[in-house]
């Protein structure tokens, strides 16, 4: 278990994925963009906290373990695995995973219902309604489309049993209230119009927070014939995750956090459930809960029977890491539903990634290696003198910044594909190989400085791609490392490259398919 800091970090959580089924893309897109909002906390030397894991209880679980033959705990041990090797493959450099299933976390869920109870937030009843077992939540009539759950075109299971419920109604006014005043903030801002909405059509039902029936989960510690509700489990893994052990006196300073990122289908029970558990233990709220469309195929929602789902693994295998965390990335609006196809996506890999910004990186670098002295240095005598470049590369740095602090990835990379297309404009206008002297080292400086500031801004999208043009710009070693450890509006001055550094033209970047 992480050691809880004692400075205010920027925290930030992506949902922790079922271990129903090996994860697929939208496990990927969500855990891509959360990593790129921490690496861009790196980047500006903010303390950051990034906790993902996985969700290992309830009966979706347990059926499917059941009809794998395995033991659940072996089943989960072995589909958790599998989360962490891909988090790893697309690099994915969380702070912590936690596992539902964790000692640790069982326990502190234990002592917080334990609180819940103690505080008369959960009382002994009984429930009846319609559940369905693919989103693992009871359903409203309303909710249905022709009598099926529309995210899991399944109809829902009618149940009626004796549980444990959690009071909802008594804290509407305040959560509505913190919606409203954007203390608790959900966004994009149609979102928040949608709970709020829903918020004030009806009366909030008070919620089953235990199964009667479901083995695998963890005990109530008041009554240990019943689990507990996995939405509840898992909900307080964004707290057991920082090392919280369940008492709402003794919380770390990371607590809340800053961001909590989702899909528009689990909006509901983390805009209502969620927030109301917290207001019971008397913990303040996350500031803001930013959620995400789908990623759909070709206008269709992907699954097996239409058989328009996109492997991740096949997508990293095509395109590799990088390219496949800017595939996923710059598909849409982050905040909106976004559509990608393998065929789309190989001509956006071709067009943007091996043509852009590949070839503008080979060809500068080759441009630069003709004019390299015999120790392998550049040489470069002139060329720090103000040019359209460097007028230019405030203004992209200022959009850049302004839509990565606004969840707008997707921008925030055009804006770095602006800047390759102008660095491609300029070798057009200015041919640098028909240059001479200096006009033809200021031309080459101009180029390898504007390939020093892509670097820069491509770090938090594409970590790998980011160190490979470090190492061609900076190939001796304690030079790179001067680099790299510059602050953030060091590194965004023109002027970086260092006149007389070795340079070393490296493999291709991205490799035609
Ligand atoms: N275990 C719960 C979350 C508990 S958090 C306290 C869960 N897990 S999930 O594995 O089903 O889904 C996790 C996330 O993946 C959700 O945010 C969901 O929106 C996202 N995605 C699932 N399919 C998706 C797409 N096709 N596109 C983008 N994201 C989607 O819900």
């Amino acid at each position: 278990m992480p050691i809880a800091k004692k400075t205010k970090t920027f925290y930030i959580t992506t949902p922790i994925y079922y271990v129903n089924a090996a994860p697929h893309i939208g496990h990927a897109y969500t855990t891509v963009a959360a990593d790129i909002l921490a690496r861009w906390k790196k980047l500006e030397r903010e303390e950051y906290f990034f906790l993902t894991g996985t969700d290992e209880h309830g009966l979706k679980i347990q059926k499917k373990a059941e009809e794998a033959g395995k033991n659940p705990q072996q089943f989960v041990d072995e589909i958790s695995d599998g989360f962490k090797i891909l988090w790893k493959k697309l690099n994915i450099d969380y702070s912590n995973f936690i596992r539902t299933s964790d000692l640790f976390h069982k326990k502190a869920v234990q002592s917080a219902l334990r609180v819940l109870w103690d505080r008369k937030a959960i009382y002994k009843g009984s429930y009846e309604g319609l559940y369905c077992v693919g989103c693992e939540q009871f359903k409203m009539e309303t909710d249905l489309v022709n009598g099926k759950c529309p995210d899991h075109n399944t109809a829902p299971e009618h149940l009626k049993e004796e549980c444990y419920l959690l009071k909802m109604a008594e804290m509407q006014g305040a959560l509505v209230k913190k919606i409203e005043t954007d203390e608790f903030c959900i966004a994009p801002n149609k979102y928040k119009i949608e709970i709020l909405s829903f918020l004030k059509k009806q009366k909030l039902k008070d919620i089953s927070i235990s199964r009667k029936n479901v083995s695998w989960g963890i005990p109530l510690p008041f009554d240990t014939v019943h689990t507990t509700y996995v939405w509840v489990d898992a909900f307080l893994n964004y707290l057991t995750g920082i090392g919280w052990e369940g008492n709402p006196d003794k919380i770390s300073s990371q607590w809340p956090p800053e961001v909590q990122l989702i899909g528009k289908d689990i909006l509901r029970v983390h805009a209502t459930i969620w927030p109301v558990i917290l207001m019971h233990l008397g913990i303040d709220l996350p500031k803001k809960l930013f959620t995400h469309g789908h990623i759909l195929a070709g206008g269709k929602k992907m699954s097996k029977t239409l058989g328009n789902t996109i492997a991740v693994d096949e997508m990293i295998k095509k395109f590799g890491a990088d390219a496949t965390r800017y595939l996923l990335m710059s598909a849409g609006t982050f905040g909106e539903d976004v559509d990608l196809t393998m065929e789309r996506a190989a001509g956006k890999y071709e067009a943007n990634l091996a043509n852009g910004l590949g070839n503008l990186v080979a060809r500068s670098l080759a441009m630069a290696e003709k004019i390299k002295t015999e120790s392998g240095k550049w040489k470069v005598e002139s060329g720090t003198q103000k040019s359209k470049m460097e007028i230019d590369i405030e203004n992209y740095w200022k959009k850049y910044e302004e839509a990565i602090n606004n969840y707008k990835l997707n921008e925030a990379m055009n804006e770095i594909w602006k800047f390759i297309s102008a660095c491609d404009e300029y070798i057009e206008e200015n041919k640098p190989w028909k240059l001479e002297g200096n006009e033809k080292e200021e031309a080459i400086y101009n180029l390898l400085e504007s390939l020093r500031h892509i670097a820069w801004m491509l770090r938090p999208f594409m970590p790998e791609t980011s160190d490979k043009i470090f190492s061609q710009l900076f190939a001796d070693e304690k030079e790179r490392a001067v680099e790299l450890s510059k602050v953030l509006n060091e590194a965004q001055k023109w002027g970086g490259m260092k006149i007389g550094a070795k340079i070393k033209k490296g493999e291709n970047l991205f490799p035609r398919l």
